[in-house]
């Protein structure tokens, strides 16, 4: 069956770009001049979902307006003749059908997830971390729609290589090779310590889960960080379900800290021919008017 929902957690509070997250969400923070979660959204409209899930906290109603149609600047721009601006306006407020549900306390990724099961009902979903922006062709989420349709509408964790000195920031999976790019899961792990990580196969927030995820869900005890991890959810339904894991194409930026937010925001200005040699330009002055060479 065709995956038509996702959901998309975003109460954290973004304490890694305070001060800008004291009083905006970090979610809207831009990437030049495209919030961080228009790219998420973007990923799974692509992938063809037709219903996003924000699981909030307060203070996050920016990205739900985001979403929304903005009537008043809408006839504004119609008014001054801005015609270029109010398609790119339009086009964002009708991007998707965009619903939330509140996270009240911040129990973990599990608990998130498991605020969205009323909205979900009885079909697999597709769940999408905003921290991690994967930039692909075939966006990284259908990558795992695809692989998941192959194998009779199964779990699919979306998984990437990291150098195992890192593996203690993330779920990392276990499991038996299908393929070179696929594994059978046989368990995740969450944020082991590099001499206890099983791989170095880490989910950088791509999954495509079957609706008894939340059965578990209710049912686990707290995990790593005392919160309810998704992860450990997930190594439950390794056990009773097929799983696989896949390693999916793209280029990965964890904009959740600010080093993977520089080198988006660096690669982007590169990648956008409106962007491209005027980014070049400036650098090439900046370095030289603050003695650098490269
Ligand atoms: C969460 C998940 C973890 C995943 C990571 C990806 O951790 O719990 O399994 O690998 O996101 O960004 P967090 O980074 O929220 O601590």
């Amino acid at each position: 069956m065709r995956i038509r929902k996702a959901i998309i957690p975003i109460a954290g509070k973004g304490t890694r770009f305070l001060p800008a997250t004291k009083e905006i969400a970090k979610e809207i923070i831009p990437i030049i001049n495209v919030p961080m979660i228009h790219y998420i959204v973007q990923e799974a409209c692509e992938a063809g979902i037709e219903q996003v899930i924000f699981v909030t906290a307060s203070g996050k109603f920016a990205v739900e307006d985001y979403f929304d149609r903005n009537q008043e600047l809408e006839a504004f721009l119609e008014r001054n003749n801005k015609m270029k601006e109010l398609e790119l306006i339009r086009s964002i407020g009708s991007m998707v059908n965009v619903t939330s549900v509140r996270q009240k306390e911040q129990l973990g990724l599990g608990h998130a997830v498991l605020c969205a099961k009323s909205m979900i009902g009885h079909e697999a979903f597709a769940v999408l971390l905003g921290d991690d922006i994967v930039i692909n062709k075939k966006p990284a989420i259908q990558q795992l729609m695809d692989v998941s349709l192959s194998q009779g509408g199964a779990s699919v964790i979306g998984v990437m290589e990291v150098p195992r000195s890192e593996t203690n920031k993330y779920g990392i999976v276990r499991g038996d090779i299908i393929n070179e790019k696929t594994l059978k899961m046989t368990g995740m792990v969450e944020k082991p310590k590099p001499e206890d990580a099983p791989t170095n196969l880490a989910t950088p927030g791509r999954y495509i889960l079957t609706p008894e995820i939340f059965d578990i869900l209710e049912n686990i005890p707290r995990g790593a960080g005392n919160e309810y991890q998704l992860t450990d959810a997930i190594n439950v339904l390794c056990q009773n379900r097929n799983v696989f894991a896949y390693q999916f194409e793209g280029e990965r930026y964890d904009t959740g800290n600010v080093h993977g937010y520089l080198d988006a925001t660096i690669d982007f200005a590169l990648k956008d021919p409106q962007t491209r040699d005027m980014f070049i330009a400036s650098l090439k002055k900046r370095l030289t008017k603050n003695g650098i060479t490269l």
